[in-house]
């Protein structure tokens, strides 16, 4: 049987990955369905993890109050964070919308449970980072599959890890790796809103790849490639 993706099916998904979005406005008040929020769970738990050991949690919530003390959270360290910014750009700062906590109608805390299946985890021995990689490896399938159902979803890490695990009741060694907050949109940006505001442009491919070695950026076995990913992306076929 040939299981290759079709052309259709390529384009469904690279379009899922370059329409991708974090989302912190523009949420709408319609309700995700229930049926929705499992497929999307479903797909953030197929995600790849080191031996296996799917060391993720989810951890949904729409209580209202759980949100506002997430929230408050948010804001002290949003405080924080913005006495770091040089005087010339904190203004910009403060005026960025960093998070969609009450907005968005699903929350949902991503945790990295190290203990599952251990202590002994095939290919965790010798970088135990490697368990929380898996987790974020969860979070990208999580966010894709939202983006594929119209959903948004917007990471919020400007949170005391404190607050949450004592809120969530988190046993101590479980780890919050990401909080996220997920709702439809009345529309997805083309760009990332940092972008857009000019804060920080996309670097272009040619500068974070090397060939061989670190910061070597031409290399006779690696001619054609130099020259591809140097043209536009809507030349490859
Ligand atoms: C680990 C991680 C943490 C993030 N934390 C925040 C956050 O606290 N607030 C926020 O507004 N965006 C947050 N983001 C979103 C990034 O700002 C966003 O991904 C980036 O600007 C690129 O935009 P895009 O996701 O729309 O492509 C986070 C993203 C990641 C991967």
């Amino acid at each position: 049987m040939n299981d290759n993706f079709t052309d259709e099916e390529k384009k469904g998904f690279y379009k899922a990955i370059y329409s991708r979005r974090d989302v912190r406005s523009h949420f709408t008040s319609e309700p995700i369905s229930d049926n929705t929020l499992t497929k999307i769970l479903h797909a953030a738990h197929h995600a790849p993890s080191v031996g296996f050991s799917q060391p993720w949690n989810f951890v949904l919530i729409k209580d209202n109050n759980t949100k506002k003390i997430i929230k408050e959270s948010f804001q002290i360290e949003h405080r924080h964070a913005s006495e770091l910014v040089d005087e010339k750009r904190k203004s910009d700062y403060l005026s960025f919308k960093l998070e969609g906590i009450m907005e968005s109608p699903i929350n949902i805390c991503v945790t990295y449970d190290p203990t599952k299946f251990g202590p002994f985890v095939i290919g965790r021995t010798s970088i135990p980072e490697a368990g929380m990689y898996s987790v974020c490896c969860a979070i990208q399938n999580l966010w894709l599959a939202a983006r594929t159902e119209g959903i948004g979803l917007g990471w919020v890490s400007i949170l005391s890890n404190d607050v949450l695990k004592r809120q969530l009741g988190l046993p101590e060694h479980v780890i919050p790796v990401a909080y996220l907050c997920l709702g439809h949109v009345s529309n997805f940006e083309t760009k990332p809103d940092l972008e857009r505001a000019g804060w920080l442009p996309r670097l272009e491919l040619k500068d974070v790849v090397y060939y061989e070695k670190w910061e070597q950026k031409e290399d006779s076995n690696w001619k054609k490639i130099e020259q591809l990913i140097k043209t536009n992306l809507d030349t490859l076929k």
